[in-house]
């Protein structure tokens, strides 16, 4: 070991850290570099500094000079060589994130209402009129609800009238849990959680095992009302509900009482309206009758009144229940109920 076999080593591992350095294409290989060349530990600068002992003590500070001297430029080097390399990934990252602010911009496509939605604001928005305030009832819901308040005990015949879709899931009472397949339970919550006079409008999602078709959903929507208060009657109901056609059907549209059966009014009644494609001369689509019925309704029977807590002898009230997809069919001209879930854009984008 001597002074210039010494340097020779330091002269040649300058080079050759300078050219790790200057190849280094990342952060992670140009740190695998100076930990290799100018580690303190490992790297090669230390390990030729270790054997600088075996030199005579005069060429010492020599060796000692040179190997600073390499040191720094190899540090040098690296800290240019991680700036670059910075400076590289910030332009990939911007040429990445370019934005050409002269393009045009993207339309934001406008949304509408789902026709179910549109015509049930539009009900709310008749009724609201008269005083009648939108409630929210669950949509599943018990069979003492759906069913026994509102008069209709188990095994009656009357339960034929829906198709029922049952829940199977435990309750803590017994009673069972099903989907309810009208708006009708809704008018025994109002009644248990308010006092007269009430004038409720309970629209929502009602469930039936229906066979699919044009006219028949198993998801379905209606609108239930309700009013009680002290001397309501007939007549009411009768003037509301004309109200209600001419407001939604032009103020010339002819109507009719029919009679009707539902365990939960006494009286019952269909309305119809005159049919709105023929005008009441007669077409399939009032299957020549020239009429359409568009809602049942009755005076609300007295044992669904004491069901919900209401004195019979005081009040009385009224109670109406509405198919939704069947009125916007009729106000759109849509021949096939299974559009409105169907959720395809083609249909959607007409409203
Ligand atoms: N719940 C009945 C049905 O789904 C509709 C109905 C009829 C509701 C008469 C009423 C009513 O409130 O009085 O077929």
């Amino acid at each position: 070991m001597d002074l210039a076999s010494v340097s020779a080593d330091l002269a040649a591992l300058r080079q050759r850290a300078l050219a790790a350095v200057a190849d280094a294409d990342d952060l992670k290989e140009l740190e695998a570099a100076e930990t290799a060349f100018v580690g303190r530990k490992q790297g090669a600068l230390t390990a030729v500094l270790r054997g600088i002992g075996a030199l005579p003590a005069e060429d010492r500070p020599r060796v000692g000079a040179i190997a600073n001297e390499v040191r720094e430029a190899v540090e040098e080097a690296i800290a240019e060589r991680r700036a670059r390399l910075a400076a590289i990934a910030l332009e990939v990252r911007l040429a990445a994130e370019r934005v050409d602010v002269t393009l045009p911009g993207r339309p934001l496509r406008r949304g509408s209402l789902h026709p179910l939605v549109e015509t049930t604001r539009e009900i709310a928005r008749i009724f609201g009129q008269f005083g009648f305030v939108v409630y929210e009832s669950p949509e599943v819901e018990t069979d003492s609800l759906n069913f026994q308040a509102l008069n209709i005990p188990a095994d009656h015949p009357a339960r034929d009238l829906w198709d029922t879709l049952y829940v199977d899931a435990p309750t803590n009472d017994g009673d069972r849990l099903l989907l309810r397949t009208h708006t009708s339970p809704g008018q025994m919550r109002v009644m248990r959680q308010t006092r007269p006079p009430i004038r409720a409008l309970l629209p929502g999602r009602c469930f039936r095992h229906e066979a699919v078709d044009a006219s028949h959903g198993f998801e379905f929507f209606q609108v239930e009302g309700l009013m009680v208060d002290e001397g309501t009657t007939m007549a009411h109901l009768r003037g509301l509900l004309d109200e209600f056609a001419h407001a939604l059907f032009g103020a010339g549209r002819p109507t009719r009482f029919r009679p009707g059966y539902y365990p939960f009014t006494e009286p019952s009644v269909a309305f119809d309206i005159q049919c709105v494609v023929c005008d009441g001369g007669g077409c399939p689509a009032c299957g020549r009758s020239g009429w359409m019925t568009i809602l049942g309704a009755g005076m609300v029977h007295p044992v669904v009144l004491r069901n919900g807590g209401i004195d019979p002898e005081v009040y009385q009230g009224f109670a109406f229940g509405m198919g939704i997809d069947r009125i916007a069919m009729l106000r759109y001209g849509i021949n096939d109920i299974r559009y409105f879930l169907e959720n395809d854009a083609r249909f959607l984008e007409q409203f």
